[in-house]
């Protein structure tokens, strides 16, 4: 074992709820409000350090992707989530993204990144976003759970102030109608609100500050028991409390030398759950 996989383990054994993996792929053993997620994050086609390769790097990250649709396709999950930064550049959203949307087999669903929207939330990123997939925040019922997709863009710069309110007013109502979830509630969005430790200060990586211990409490309040995320490119498992915040390899850039690929969020209840690595 090498010091990473020891970090790792280290870091899944400090985790209250982790716990024993549900059924095996394609078990005939099947329960009531079990739900399958494939979780894809961070796809940024042609994301490279050196920008004289954007082009080769698209292409290759592209590829990929296109390969993971396929992964998934077979695995055949309830739902796929794909928590953000579709491409590096947010002029390029609509150059593949219809096409590939429509390769899934399963439903899905995106959360905006900082990629998408701009470090300052702009109407033409918004819209051009907004094209391409339908809406930047969501809920939708899933075998009994109930599952918020938001834009965590809004908790940033913005020249859409009133849509920002606008923003806040929904999530507030949907956490409230959650509770009627018992628990059974799996929240997303690209940036996680902390990547290392709830109380670290303020960084590229993590929600802003203040208010981020306010909205973690309500998220507990709401029932929400999963937060599911991308934006630092590193796998992740951390917990606030009870709640249980989620982060995936990537298939563009793994900061964290992890392989490529995606992870398969299965789960029964807040006890009984996975969230296995599949390899593109
Ligand atoms: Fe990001």
């Amino acid at each position: 074992m090498d010091r990473r996989e020891f970090l790792l383990g280290s870091a899944l054994a400090a985790l209250p709820a982790f716990a024993k993996s549900g059924a095996p792929y394609g078990s005939p053993e099947s329960h009531a409000g079990r739900i399958r997620i494939a979780h894809l994050t961070d796809p940024q086609f042609g994301f490279d350090w050196t920008p004289q390769d954007n082009e080769a790097k698209y292409a290759a990250d592209l590829a990929r992707f296109e390969s993971a649709v396929a992964r998934v396709n077979d695995i055949k999950p309830d739902l796929v989530l794909i928590t953000g930064d579709m491409t590096h550049k947010a002029e390029d959203l609509a150059r593949d993204w219809p096409r590939l949307l429509g390769m899934f087999k399963v439903p899905v669903v995106v959360a905006p990144g900082n990629h998408d929207m701009g470090q300052m939330v702009s109407k033409e990123n918004r819209d051009r976003y907004l094209s391409v997939f339908g809406s930047d925040y969501q809920s939708l019922d899933v075998k009994g759970w109930r599952v918020i997709v938001g834009n965590t863009q809004f908790w940033y710069k913005t020249e859409l102030v009133d849509e920002q309110l606008k923003y806040e007013e929904w999530l507030k109502a949907e956490l409230e109608k959650a509770k009627l979830y018992g628990g059974r509630v799996i929240l997303a969005g690209h940036i996680p609100p902390f990547a290392h430790a709830f109380d670290e200060g303020n960084s590229y990586e993590n929600y802003p500050k203040e208010g981020r211990e306010a909205r973690l409490l309500a998220y507990r309040n709401a029932g929400v028991k999963f937060y599911i995320c991308g934006h630092t490119h590193r796998m992740s498992m951390h917990g606030y409390k009870d709640l249980v915040i989620l982060n995936a390899e990537t298939t563009s850039l793994n900061f964290d030398r992890r392989p490529f690929g995606f992870r398969l969020f299965d789960a029964v209840d807040e006890c009984d759950w996975s969230y296995k690595f599949v390899n593109v």
